[in-house]
């Protein structure tokens, strides 16, 4: 099966295997599980030439994040690439995503929506994951990108990237996988404790709570879903309320609600979607 699959690390091999036909680019940091599985499938009908790339991107971890730690399993990810389909995996070097080095490097400014929700704990977060993708769009040249909702501030500013630098790309969104309580499926979920393991599924039982209520409107939606995580105990970093673009909710159109907290060691973030009411 791994026979089928190409590995490249360079953009001469990756020229070399990528054909003439339309390319779909799923970018990933590997440790890949049935969630980045989910991207893969839904990849390999919308183009000739599925490419998967697996580069753990040291300008998106601040100081004393887990860059280091991040798991990495490569050789099991190559099976998972090969049984969804993916023609070319493209796994580059520091050196060959950041010629310049890391700290002289152009960099790609997210604009305001990059410093709130996430962004306002992780203030540089957004600016290495947009200009790693913007790195990625131009060594691959993908027509098509597909990318998690399970990371919704993330979909929606590489949606922007796109067409605010006129790149080209095609950038599709995909709905989280779950395990089976609910938990969205993430690598840091490795990180969790068993009783912290038992306590993570609440926050999505609270983003439900809060699509219960939306016929009710916005305050109704925010108060069912912070009862939901303080009868779990948990401590939020934020819960907030937003249109599908992260602007201002608006009653009768479709609404995002998002939350992050941190459970014992990781931070874990999740979103649902849902129409609002007036209430
Ligand atoms: P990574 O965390 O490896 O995720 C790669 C892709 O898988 C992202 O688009 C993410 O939203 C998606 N994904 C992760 N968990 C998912 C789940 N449970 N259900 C559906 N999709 C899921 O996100 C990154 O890497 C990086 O920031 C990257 C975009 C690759 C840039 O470095």
């Amino acid at each position: 099966m791994i026979s089928d699959l190409t590995i490249t690390r360079t953009r001469e091999e990756l020229d070399a295997s990528r054909g003439d036909g339309p390319v779909v680019l799923v970018p990933t940091m590997g440790a890949l599980h049935d969630g980045h599985v989910q991207l893969l499938k839904h990849g390999r009908p919308l183009g000739d030439t599925l490419v998967a790339s697996i580069f753990v991107n040291p300008t998106q971890f601040a100081p004393g994040e887990d860059f280091e730690e991040y798991p990495r399993t490569f050789d099991a990810d190559l099976e998972r690439c090969a049984e969804a389909g993916v023609d070319i995996v493209f796994a580059p070097t520091v050196d060959t995503m950041y010629p310049t080095g890391l700290d002289t490097t152009v960099m790609v400014d997210p604009g305001p929506l990059g410093s709130v929700l996430e962004g306002a704990v992780r203030p540089t977060h957004f600016r290495g994951v947009l200009t790693v993708v913007a790195k990625l769009f131009g060594l691959v040249r993908p027509d098509v990108a597909v990318f998690g909702e399970k990371d919704y501030q993330q979909l929606v500013l590489i949606r922007q990237m796109a067409q605010a630098l006129c790149l080209g790309v095609d950038v599709q969104g995909c709905p989280t996988v779950r395990e089976a309580d609910g938990l969205a499926l993430s690598s840091r979920n490795a990180y969790l404790s068993s009783d912290q393991r038992q306590q993570a599924p609440a926050l999505y039982r609270a983003l439900r709570a809060g699509a219960a209520a939306a016929a009710d409107g916005p305050d109704a939606v925010l108060a069912a879903a912070r009862r939901v995580v303080d009868d779990a105990s948990i401590d939020l970093d934020y819960l907030a309320l937003t249109d599908s673009d992260l602007g201002e909710p608006v009653p009768g159109q479709d609404a995002r609600l998002l939350v992050a907290a941190r459970i014992g060691k990781p931070r874990l973030i999740d979103n649902i979607g849902f129409t609002l009411g007036s209430g």
